[in-house]
């Protein structure tokens, strides 16, 4: 785990980030989306994307992307966060939100998912933030284990998440107390220029 580095992304990281973005996506929902809109994910739209979520984070200065690198220096994973967009978990108090979490399936299992999720939480609350609502895939029962294991529970909240033409039903998850979930874990992994 040690050999993993964490480091803030930027906008020069983007070709990289929609790179990444794509090749997580095709590994993580195989089987759940179908494979011609797997196949047809193309890197210049999520580029666009990635470009368009990076100058919006431009306004917010809670908006924070972090890329993870495997043993050799190769981006491998990326996690996302940022101030709460969602009306339905403003009220509930969750005033930060985590966009995006992925790793590669080669660095999974060995801490780093664990390592960003404090990464984003000790950036947002250096921006003021105080609890963290995101949303899960509702079928991915490995990222809600994940989530559950950090401290997050369901809020109850349900919805669903519509791209490229596919409805999928979505699950709100909430970590009320971020300064908890900083201080109830250990830091080992060796991080790079993640508050630059
Ligand atoms: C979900 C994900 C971010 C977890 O990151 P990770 O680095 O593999 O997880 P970690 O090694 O940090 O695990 C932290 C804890 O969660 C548990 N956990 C992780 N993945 C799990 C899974 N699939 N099922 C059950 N528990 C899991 C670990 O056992 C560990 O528990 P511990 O408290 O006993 O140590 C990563 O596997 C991933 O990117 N998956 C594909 C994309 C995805 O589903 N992203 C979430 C989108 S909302």
């Amino acid at each position: 785990m040690a050999s993993h580095i964490l480091r803030r992304a930027h906008a020069a990281d983007i070709p990289v980030l929609a790179r990444l973005h794509i090749e997580a996506w095709r590994e993580t929902y195989d089987g759940w989306m179908p494979a011609d809109v797997l196949a047809n994910l193309d890197p210049t739209d999520w580029e666009a994307r990635w470009r368009t979520q990076m100058s919006v984070a431009a306004t917010d200065p809670a908006h924070a992307v972090f890329l993870a690198l495997d043993a050799s220096g190769q981006p491998a994973g990326f996690g996302a966060c940022r101030r709460q967009t969602s009306q339905k978990l403003l009220p509930l108090g969750y005033d930060a939100e985590i966009v995006s979490l992925y790793l590669l399936r080669r660095i999974q299992g060995q801490g780093v998912g664990r390592r960003l999720v404090l990464e984003m939480s000790s950036h947002l609350i250096a921006h003021g933030c105080r609890a963290c609502g995101f949303w899960v895939f509702r079928d991915s029962l490995g990222a809600r284990d994940f989530y559950e294991r950090l401290g997050a529970a369901p809020t109850g909240v349900e919805g669903v998440w519509e791209i490229f033409g596919m409805t999928l039903p979505d699950m709100a998850y909430g970590l009320r107390d971020l300064q908890s979930l900083k201080a109830s874990r250990g830091s080992s992994l060796h991080l790079s220029d993640a508050r630059r």
